[in-house]
Formats: structure tokens, C-alpha cells, sequence
């Protein structure tokens, strides 16, 4: 199927990605099925599509008449068969393996056969998710960045098995969205991971080590890199518990004791401080 047939598109899990995408598709002129476990998920996740939708009639990115049009082409439903009509489908479940492969198995079995099976993991590796499916060849990686409305880059992942036609398609698609497509294979940690994830273990290690403590990590990254967000400023919106994740993916799928996580970042999501949405991290977070 090429981006031009594409009119339909479900998303999986309407969490902090999932309404994102949403958000996207539907702000370009898709319609979109959003699907999640439970109507207050779904709710959840439109309140959020609502808020940011605001948010970009204020910057004057959207006009005002367009909120309704957008949120009219949302639908919210439970039950799997709904999103049966999509050519398109983005998975932004949580990120495990096995609530992947229920969500994967069943999305298989009620689309039609052209339909493309995206996923928006970060960590998992496209080339397993998409054995896990009878569509291989229609299976693709779209990894968004968050917050999904505002960041332009979507990395899109060439499983093993991925064909031509899907892999074109989706980078097609990103373009339509006004996201900028980046082609990259799969492996683990992809490159935004493979590249980001080590840089902020390190500057965790500065912390452990005494080098420097971590608002002058992040002055150095900042005004000496021009990064917008300093790396440990950055962890902590991710959240450390994922930082932690993503290099155990590192470590195991390369075999480099490089990759090895920061004892600090353990230590710290051991105590339960995991960052902004923890109110702790490295920085301390107002309710
Ligand atoms: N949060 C990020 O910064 C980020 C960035 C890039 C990629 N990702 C990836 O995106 C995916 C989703 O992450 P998130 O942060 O949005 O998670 P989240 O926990 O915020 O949202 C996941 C949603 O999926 C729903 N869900 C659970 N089981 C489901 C099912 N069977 N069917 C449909 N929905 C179901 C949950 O109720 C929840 O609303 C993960 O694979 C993650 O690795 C996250």
C-alpha cells in the first residue's frame, strides 16, 4: 500500500506516545482509531490531545476552527475487531515483550491483508516484533520522539524482514505528517538510543565519580555543546528506570561492558526516584 492509499490509521495504547501520534495523524487529516485497554485510558488520552491541541492554537500553529474538525476525526474504542478498517497501524503499548506480542498477535488477525504494522518501541528489537506477526514484510519501526507533536524526528526501522514497499511507504508517511524521516537499521537501541543513552550514563558517572555535580554537567553540555537540555536534565524526563532499561538492551544486545548502566542511575531508581514523573531525580520536581 502506498502513503497516498493510507486514510485509516489505529493507534495501540493512548499513554504519553500513543495520543501523541494520535495527535499527529489526525492534526494531518487521517482518521484515526485509538485504541487502549480501558475508556479512561482512552479519555486520559484525548484530554491530553485536547490540551496540546491549545497549546498550538495559542502559538498560532493551528487555527481555531480546526480543534473540532481534528478531535472529530479521533474515535475511541476497546475492543480490538474496531480497528479492523485501518491501512495503517502505530503500537504504542508498553514496553513489554509479552504485552507486545498479545497486542501484535491480535492486531494481525482482524486487519486486512495490505495493511502495514508500525511499532513505536524504543528498546525492542523490530526484526523480533515483526516474527511475532503473519506480516512480516509489512512490519516497520516508527519511533517518535516525545513530545510526539513537537519533535520532528521519526527514526524508521528496517526490521530483517521489512520490504522495500513498506519501508518507502512509511518514510512517506512520516514526510506527510511534517516529521522528518530518518532511515536507520535495526540493532539495538537503534542510533537515537545507541547514541543518547551512553552520553547520559556518562554524565551520571561524572556525578558518581565527583568530576562535577550535575547542574555543572549539564552547564557544560549546554553552553559548551549547545545542547537545548543538559543530559542529566534530559534523564530525568525520560525517566532513569528507562535510562537503566535502555542500557541493559545496550549491554545484552552488544556485548560491550562499555554499555554497562551507572551504578548511580540504579541507586537512584532503586530509592524510587525516577526522575520528573517520580518528583526525583537528579533535580528535585514541584507536584
Ligand atoms: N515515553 C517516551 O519517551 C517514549 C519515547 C519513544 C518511544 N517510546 C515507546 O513507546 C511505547 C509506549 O510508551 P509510553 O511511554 O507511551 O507508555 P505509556 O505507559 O504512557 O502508555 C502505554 C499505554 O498502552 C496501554 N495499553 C496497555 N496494554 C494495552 C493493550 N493490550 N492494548 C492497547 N493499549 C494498551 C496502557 O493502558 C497505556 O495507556 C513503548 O514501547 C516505549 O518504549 C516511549
Amino acid at each position: 500500500m502506498s502513503a497516498n492509499e493510507i486514510q485509516t490509521v489505529a493507534v495501540l495504547g493512548a499513554g504519553t506516545m500513543g495520543n501523541g501520534i494520535a495527535h499527529v495523524f489526525a492534526r494531518a487529516g487521517y482518521r484515526v482509531i485509538l485504541r487502549d485497554v480501558e475508556q479512561r485510558f482512552l479519555e486520559r488520552g484525548l484530554e491530553t490531545v485536547t490540551k496540546n491541541l491549545d497549546r498550538e492554537i495559542k502559538k498560532g500553529k493551528l487555527a481555531e476552527t480546526e480543534r473540532a474538525n481534528v478531535l472529530a476525526r479521533i474515535s475511541l474504542v476497546t475492543d480490538m475487531p474496531a480497528i479492523a478498517t485501518a491501512d495503517f497501524v502505530v503500537e504504542a503499548v508498553p514496553e513489554k515483550i509479552e504485552i507486545k506480542r498479545a497486542v501484535l498477535t491480535e492486531a494481525d488477525s482482524v486487519l486486512g491483508p495490505d495493511a502495514i504494522i508500525a511499532s513505536n518501541t524504543s528498546s525492542i528489537a523490530m526484526t523480533t516484533l515483526a516474527a511475532m506477526t503473519k506480516r512480516a514484510d509489512r512490519f516497520v519501526g516508527m519511533h517518535f520522539m516525545n513530545p510526539v507533536p513537537m519533535m520532528l524526528l521519526v527514526e524508521v526501522i528496517r526490521a530483517l524482514q521489512t520490504s522495500d514497499a513498506t519501508f518507502s511507504t512509511t518514510i512517506n508517511l512520516a514526510e506527510k505528517l511534517g516529521k522528518k524521516p530518518v532511515a536507520v537499521n535495526d540493532a539495538p537501541g537503534f542510533v537515537s538510543n545507541r547514541v543518547l543513552m551512553p552520553l547520559i550514563n556518562e554524565a551520571a558517572y561524572c556525578v558518581l565519580e565527583g568530576v562535577a555535580t550535575a547542574e555543572a554537567v549539564d552547564a557544560v553540555m549546554k553552553t559548551g555543546m549547545n545542547h537545548p537540555m543538559g543530559p542529566l536534565e534530559l534523564a530525568d524526563f525520560i525517566g532513569l528506570d528507562v535510562c537503566v532499561d535502555i542500557m541493559h538492551v545496550l549491554q545484552e544486545g552488544l556485548g560491550d561492558p562499555k554499555y554497562r548502566a551507572c551504578p548511580l542511575l540504579k541507586k537512584y531508581v532503586a530509592a524510587g526516584w525516577l526522575g520528573k514523573k517520580s518528583g526525583r531525580g537528579f533535580y528535585t520536581y514541584q507536584p
